[in-house]
């Protein structure tokens, strides 16, 4: 099968002087979803299908700690800390992560849309990113997606992740292995175990998300945004629901940000896309 040429999302990943390697598509109507849930519950792996159907770039703040970590230049004193405490398993601090943001929202305005994956993790994140997409911008959130699993299932698929060095494509040893071991699917690069999936960081990342995640939920709750999504199942079971919840959160008048006809007729005709692509997982 021939999978598309991915942009290498650069101005995400290394700021906002460097040029994305594919231009955005001019969406009239493009998606920007903010995806909610503890670590390993899939949100990566949904936000990649969510892209692939709906248009947009994936943009995981953890890749960017990664990148900055895996980078050749030297990192500034306040990344040095950032990625200590991403390790250790710990959040990054706000100030940090808003900094971060904040440099790229560029990203956030570009007429491709988005799915925001890791970001935001705490209420005064999320405030001041209301703040920057309404207020600045002039720009609203369709949906935020919280995809919900057991503890015990995601540390399960915490420890059997394996992840591209190149592309940051996600694999898993038992549930979506590579054809070939140690080798990404996609572009052939190699595949590593992430310093935060060992036992004790995994414990520390569940935690601070537990710590964090109620008022969260409680600020996109109360702005009516919150679409809650078991992510128990495949990959591509999971998406089904995905589909089917953004869906019903149009028909109910949720999703005020879309065209019920409009909208439903397109994840509609994207939805069999995904499941021929993904049911072999
Ligand atoms: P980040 O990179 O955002 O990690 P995370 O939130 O911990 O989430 P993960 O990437 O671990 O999990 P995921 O839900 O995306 O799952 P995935 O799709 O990979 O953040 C890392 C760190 O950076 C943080 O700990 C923090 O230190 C720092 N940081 C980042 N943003 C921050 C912020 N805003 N504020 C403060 N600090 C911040 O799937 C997991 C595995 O399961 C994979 O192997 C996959 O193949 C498999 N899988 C996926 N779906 C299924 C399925 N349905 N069935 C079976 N297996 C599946």
């Amino acid at each position: 099968m021939n999978l598309p040429i991915k942009n290498n999302r650069a101005a995400w990943l290394q700021g906002a002087t460097a040029k994305c390697s594919v231009p955005p598509p001019m969406l009239d109507r493009p998606w920007r979803l903010v995806l909610l849930g503890a670590p390993g519950t899939g949100k990566g792996t949904q936000a990649e299908f969510l892209c692939d159907k709906l248009g947009g770039c994936h943009l995981s703040t953890g890749d960017i700690f990664r990148a900055a970590g895996a980078g050749n230049c030297t990192p500034s004193p306040a990344m040095v800390e950032s990625l200590r405490q991403m390790r250790a398993g710990e959040l990054v601090g706000d100030s940090t992560v808003w900094e971060i943001v904040r440099e790229r929202a560029g990203c956030v305005r570009c007429h491709g849309g988005f799915v925001l994956d890791g970001f935001p993790r705490t209420l005064a994140q999320a405030i001041a990113f209301q703040q920057l997409l309404t207020e600045e911008e002039g720009l609203c959130l369709d949906a935020v997606l919280n995809y919900e699993l057991p503890r015990d299932e995601i540390i399960s698929r915490l420890s059997g992740r394996r992840t591209c060095r190149d592309c940051k494509a996600v694999f898993h040893v038992v549930h979506c292995p590579p054809r070939s071991h140690g080798v990404c699917d996609r572009c052939g690069g190699q595949l590593f175990q992430r310093d935060d999936d060992r036992p004790d960081a995994i414990a520390v990342r569940l935690d601070a998300y537990d710590r964090s995640t109620a008022t969260l939920l409680a600020f996109y709750k109360d702005l009516g945004l919150l679409v809650p999504i078991s992510a128990a199942g495949s990959p591509a079971q999971v998406f089904e629901r995905t589909v089917t919840a953004l869906e019903a959160a149009i028909t109910d008048g949720l999703l005020r940000t879309r065209d019920p006809r409009d909208a439903i007729a397109g994840l509609t005709s994207r939805r069999g896309d995904a499941r021929s692509r993904f049911e072999p997982l």
